[in-house]
This record gives C-alpha cells, sequence and structure tokens, in this order.
C-alpha cells in the first residue's frame, strides 16, 4: 500500500490538463468518491492496526495533494482561455481608436471645388505667391496709382516695390493667358496675403479658387450658369444665386456672386444677416484690355472669371465661425472632418 500511495503521488504532481476533459478524467481518477484515493481508504480496514495511523496520515496527505493540484489544473486552464480568446477576433467589441490623421478642412473644400470644376472641363494652374506688379496688378488693368490697388492692402517687399506677396490668384490667369491660347478653362487655387488685421472673419493670409474661362462667344449668361452649376454642386441642388453688380479693375461688367442661404432656407438667420444671401467670391467678364495685356484678339475672344474663397466657403459649408481655427491646428478641430474627407 506503501508504494501505491508513492506511485499515486508522483502520478499526480505530473498530471497535466489542458482541457475541460483531461481536468474532468483527474477529478475522476484521484478527487471523486469513487477515485482511487476513496478506494485507499476503504482498504485501511485491511492493514495491520499498528501501521494503521502511519497509513492514515499518508492517505490525508495524498488527498490533500490531488486537491491542490485539481485547483492548479482549473486555474491553467482559465488562463489558457483568456489568452486564447484575446488573439481571437471578437466582432461584438468596439474598435480599436483610428489614430490616422485627416484632410484640413481647407484642403477638403479646395479638392471637391476642384471636382465640380473639372467635371465641366476646366484643369488647374498654378503660380508662384511672390510676385510682380505686372501679373498681380498692370496686366490686370490696375491703372498706377489707381485706387483699386487699395483695395487689396498689398505686403509690398520694401527695397523692391515691384515684388509683392499676390493678392489675389489671378495672377496665375495672366500667366496663364500669357502662355496658352484659347480656348483655356483654367482654375488657380492657392495661398494669397493682405496686410489685414487678424479677426473672427479676416486673415493676412487665405486661400482662393479662381477661375478662367476664354474662348470663341463667351457670354455673361456662361458665367451665370456656371455659378448655378457650382453653387448646386457644392451647397445642395436647391441652391438659388445672385449676382450683384459690382467693381472690379478686371472685369466688365463684374459682379459679386451670392448664394441663398441654406441654413435658414432664406427665412433669415446671423449668418445671412437676415437678408437670406450669403456672398461667396466675386466675377465678371474678362476686360478686353486685360485679354490685350496678354496677347489674347479681344476681338475674337471673351471670357469670364471668378474668384472665390475657400476659407469663406468652408465657414459657409462647416458653419465655423472664426478664421483663425484653421491655421490654429488644434487636434479636436481638425478631427471634427475625419468622416467629411
Ligand atoms: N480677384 C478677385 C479678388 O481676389 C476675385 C475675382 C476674380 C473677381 C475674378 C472677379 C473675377 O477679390
Amino acid at each position: 500500500m506503501k508504494e501505491k500511495v508513492e506511485a499515486l503521488k508522483t502520478e499526480i504532481s505530473k498530471f497535466i490538463a489542458t482541457k475541460n476533459d483531461e481536468l474532468e478524467a483527474f477529478r475522476l481518477k484521484f478527487i471523486s468518491r469513487k477515485s482511487v484515493i476513496g478506494d485507499l481508504f476503504t482498504d485501511m480496514k485491511n492493514v495491520a492496526k499498528e501501521d494503521r495511523k502511519e497509513m492514515g496520515l499518508q492517505l490525508n496527505e495524498l488527498k490533500t495533494h490531488a486537491q491542490d493540484k485539481f485547483k492548479e489544473l482549473i486555474e491553467s486552464i482559465e488562463k489558457r482561455i483568456h489568452v486564447e480568446s484575446d488573439t481571437q477576433i471578437d466582432l461584438t467589441l468596439p474598435p480599436i481608436p483610428d489614430t490616422l490623421g485627416s484632410l484640413h478642412p481647407l484642403s477638403i473644400t479646395k479638392k471637391r471645388m476642384l471636382e465640380i470644376f473639372e467635371r465641366i472641363g476646366f484643369n488647374v494652374s498654378t503660380g508662384p505667391e511672390i510676385e510682380d506688379d505686372w501679373h498681380n496688378f498692370t496686366a490686370l488693368n490696375f491703372p498706377e496709382n489707381h485706387p483699386a490697388r487699395e483695395m487689396q492692402d498689398t505686403f509690398f517687399i520694401e527695397k523692391n516695390p515691384d515684388i509683392a506677396l499676390r493678392t489675389h490668384t489671378s495672377s496665375v490667369q495672366v500667366r496663364v493667358m500669357e502662355n496658352q491660347k484659347p480656348p483655356i478653362r483654367t482654375l488657380s487655387p492657392g495661398r494669397v496675403f493682405r496686410n489685414e488685421a487678424i479677426s473672427v472673419r479676416a486673415h493676412c493670409i487665405f486661400h482662393q479658387v479662381e477661375g478662367l474661362y476664354v474662348d470663341k462667344n463667351v457670354s455673361f449668361a456662361d458665367l451665370k450658369h456656371t455659378m448655378l452649376y457650382f453653387a448646386r454642386e457644392f451647397f445642395g441642388k436647391d441652391t438659388k444665386i445672385r449676382l450683384r453688380p459690382s467693381y472690379f479693375p478686371f472685369t466688365e461688367p463684374s459682379a459679386e456672386l451670392d448664394i441663398s442661404c441654406f441654413i435658414c432656407n432664406q427665412k433669415g438667420c446671423k449668418i445671412c444677416k437676415h437678408t437670406g444671401w450669403v456672398e461667396i467670391g466675386g466675377c465678371g467678364m474678362v476686360d478686353p484690355n486685360v485679354l490685350k495685356n496678354c496677347n489674347i484678339d479681344s476681338d475674337e475672344f471673351t471670357g469670364y472669371a471668378f474668384g472665390m474663397g475657400i476659407e469663406r466657403v468652408t465657414m459657409l459649408k462647416y458653419q465655423i465661425n472664426d478664421i483663425r481655427l484653421f491655421t490654429e491646428n488644434d487636434i479636436r478641430f481638425l478631427r471634427q472632418f475625419k468622416s467629411v474627407n
């Protein structure tokens, strides 16, 4: 019997259980009433009287040993189940937070604006941000010392008043007209600079998308319909437009472009200052003087041009009330545009 106890002790110590049915086999063999240990207790009656005490102690020890091992096996199997479930995909769990960046709201707007015009045949042109007087002003029919130059508070380079930071991307359109022959249908997106105090509504650096179309028989009706098309595509299919007479040196006639206020449906709100209309840019028919300055025959060709501020359009679209948010790079602001990309 002594040997049997010893043998069982080592068997118990070496026992390995990785699955529930192995655990159950252990229980049946060593723990249950009908276990081998139980049988040994029954056999006690056959043990010589003088050895019984000693044998009893040993059997009890074996019993505790089996119970301790049983607890240990349960624990190890539970642990294993945890580890395994960690490596399995549980579709009911919330997703791991998305740490990818997103497009800046101004990039989103620019991309959308370009896409809308590209669909009707416009391409994209770029030019320098540091411009000369000719491309930013003179070619665009700003007479020298004309107050119109003051309309766009310009950053000049002190040492050379001929060089300035461009105040609009119309300068790119001059470059395109100088280098290409009509038909021209081009967009000039980009950064522009004006010496303005930074406030909720204005910044000294902002972005524009300007457009130019030069061909035979381009009419004001073409301009108007293109603006309507853009407004509907960008702000929604029920959007209306309104052209208000205005003045730009490089267009004649000139107009400010308004869209119907989509926030209040023209009922009147803070955004449209209770007028039902909000301004999104300027436009007009290219002044023949500008075509002539760029060596384009103004008897043969006509054109229209338009310009919109990307900040302005973005602020309207997403109801952003402070232009400075675009340059602060506050992640809490930028993150909100993730789903818009
Ligand atoms: N260049 C003008 C501006 O920056 C916008 C404009 C472009 C107006 C084309 C008319 C035609 O204010």
